[in-house]
């Protein structure tokens, strides 16, 4: 986690570097600084503890420090507490940390990154000298390098290479040297990081929002490579110390898409471009109502060599690999397990012939999803991976990859780009069942004309979302939730309870529906709500019989139904939602979207930061 940026020009650095931060803030936001360079002189460092906005105060949008060369960083903590001393960038000098004011320090850093060896680093650089005055890994990062840069004079590159040689775990690392005025140095490994070239100018940042009203022209920076980075160059470097070339790459989102554009918060607005997100990856895999999956690599031999699939992701990308198991298995009698990326990558798994593996994620960045492919790659397993950012590592490192067409996705909590994955994996679905024989041609087109009235559905949807927003405004002093559904119900109860809980910090539980008389029956009381989600037409009574049993013990109860198989109004029910009729493996598409609006304005209504919720960070890059 944690979003770094910089910036080289002839611009004043420091409001670009605030405007940066402002666009990363989704990956971090416990504490933030910067550290601006005028020229040769010393860098001024300023830091603040609490969301950017303090940092923006402080420096009174930036116009309080001069210089055109800098670094910024939006943490979110791993080592150490939120505090200013822990707040980036850090020094090599024996600075108090309160991060006011210039420093005489050879190194200045920012990092996005965990150290796994820091104690170890930390405990050589103590006997060398170095004193500390924060908790933090990132620290004893900026003080290696300062300490191989000082023993053994040689210049940037070669002091960061054998930082890189030394540190284990990730890093994107953004840092500036005192002898090296208007220059910024930066090296990766496992933590995105791009650099971005404009005219005259040049930038570097850990995801696209931030750089792109500047420059669509950017370098994906890969492990172990390090970069120099000036107004008018950019220099890359492996291991050795050798320069290399890299590819110039474009980014093709628009820029009004990391905007908010009028919606009070990321979050309303990503819920509004579902039905562009779904459409957009529908055409990028439809065309002549056919599924185009060969384009990716994806040929009928590969997709014929599949006698198993594990899908592997995390959190709501996760739950998309719950509805998708029970889609691909009810379409072909191929067999699907759905892994936790975190789980996955430390449990022994069988991994055979014909086992193939799709890992899901919208950052392409995550963690637990990232070794988990590795791990399946070590096995020599082909996979796919279903990703929303293009270049990302994990888009990298697949075998076959499925861009989503979501756009930047800001807000902490996925939206958008949950939909068009869902989109993504039910063409996968239905074009596995097709090249296998296990659907007609005429089905195959029917599941395409169904997939193709999606977004236009969504779209229906979301006009009538009055209803829900006078609805969340009676749940917002709720303590406790549940969430039941059977089938594919219970994999969207999955996600509307996630929602729910992460941004209105209401408890909430996702139950398949029959298992709560083993035990979790007993939390229910007098006025807990429960959602029954019941699209599936042949569990539809089922879940209803479990809702009624609620009732009995106090629940208020909410139903979720298609339109064409709504629940008998006789008064059981507190507040009925129905979505558009569809075929009901398509209905998780449609079903979530009440349950994100419900999320949405029960977190409004309790005055929660609901783009930002506490302990949360957007992409997580560490364990
Ligand atoms: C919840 C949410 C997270 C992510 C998870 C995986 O709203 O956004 O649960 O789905 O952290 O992230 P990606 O998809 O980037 O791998």
């Amino acid at each position: 986690m944690c979003g770094i940026v910089g910036y080289v020009g002839k611009k004043q650095a420091a409001g670009i570097l605030l405007d940066g931060l402002r666009k990363l803030e989704y990956r971090g936001y416990d504490s933030a600084g910067i550290a601006v360079r005028n020229g040769a002189e010393n860098a001024q460092v300023v830091k603040t503890s609490g969301k950017l906005q303090a940092l923006i105060e402080k420096t009174e949008n930036g116009r309080n420090i001069c210089g055109t060369c800098g670094i910024g960083h939006t943490r979110w903590a791993t080592h150490g507490v939120p505090s200013v001393a822990n707040a980036h960038p850090h020094v090599s000098g024996n600075c108090a940390g309160t991060g006011n004011g210039p420093v005489e320090s050879s190194v200045v850093g920012v990092h996005n990154g965990i150290i796994e060896n820091y104690a170890e680093l930390k405990a050589k650089l103590m006997s060398k000298g170095y004193s500390f005055y924060s908790e933090t890994d990132t620290e004893v990062l900026v003080k290696l390098v300062d300490y191989y840069y000082n023993k053994y004079r040689i210049g940037p590159i070669d002091a960061i290479n054998r930082t890189m040689v030394r540190a284990r775990g990730s890093y994107a690392l953004a840092l500036m040297f005192t002898d090296y005025p208007n220059q910024i140095y930066a090296a990766r490994k496992d933590s995105p990081l791009i650099i971005g070239k404009g005219d005259g100018e040049s930038f570097l940042a850990s995801d696209v929002p931030a750089i792109l009203k500047h420059t669509r022209r950017v370098y994906y920076i890969q492990n172990h490579q390090s970069a120099r980075i000036e107004a008018d160059s950019i220099t890359f470097f492996d291991l050795n110390g050798d320069e290399i070339s890299l590819p110039e790459a474009t980014i093709e989102w628009d820029s009004q898409s990391a905007e908010r554009g009028g919606y009070e918060h990321f979050m309303l607005k990503e819920i509004h471009e579902q039905g562009m997100a779904v459409r957009n990856t529908f055409a990028s895999m439809v065309r002549n109502q056919a599924i185009h999956l060969e384009e990716c690599g994806l040929t009928q031999n590969v997709l014929n060599g599949i006698s198993h699939i594990d899908v592997v992701a995390c959190g709501s990308a996760w739950h998309v690999g719950v509805t998708s198991q029970y889609v691909i298995e009810s379409l072909t009698d191929i067999p699907v397990r759905v892994e936790l990326a975190s789980e996955f990558r430390y449990r022994n798994i069988p991994m055979n012939k014909g086992t193939f593996v799709i890992v899901i994620s919208q950052s392409g960045e995550t963690a637990d999803t990232l070794a988990a492919l590795r791990k399946a790659k070590e096995s020599g397993v082909p996979v796919l991976a279903v990703v929303n950012v293009v270049g990302s590592s994990i888009a990298r490192e697949a075998d076959y990859v499925l861009y989503t067409m979501a756009g930047p996705e800001i807000s902490v909590a996925t939206t958008k780009a949950y939909s068009a994955q869902l989109m993504a994996m039910d063409l996968f679905a239905i074009q596995l069942s097709y090249s296998r024989g296990f659907i007609t041609e005429e089905k195959y087109k029917y599941y395409i004309e169904e997939a193709s009235r999606l977004p236009q559905k969504i779209e229906q949807i979301l006009k009538n979302k009055e209803k829900l927003q006078w609805f969340s405004s009676r749940i917002s002093s709720q303590t406790s939730m549940f969430f039941i559904g059977r089938g594919l119900d219970y994999s969207i109860c999955l996600e509307g309870s996630l929602k729910m809980k992460e941004i209105s910090y209401i408890h909430s539980e996702a139950y398949a529906a029959g298992e709560l008389k083993h035990g979790t029956i007993s939390l229910i009381e007098d006025g807990t709500v429960v959602v029954g989600v019941m699209t599936e037409s042949s569990v539809l009574e089922k879940t209803f019989s479990n809702m009624i049993e609620c009732k009995a013990r106090g629940a208020r109860l909410i139903a979720l139904t298609s339109e064409e198989h709504p629940v008998s109004d006789d008064g059981e029910v507190d507040f009925q939602i129905s979505v558009p009729a569809s075929d009901e493996i398509f209905l998780p598409s449609l079903a979530v979207i009440p349950l994100q609006l419900l999320s949405y304005y029960t977190s409004v209504n309790r005055g929660l930061d609901v783009d930002k919720p506490r302990n949360l960070a957007k992409s997580v890059t560490v364990e």
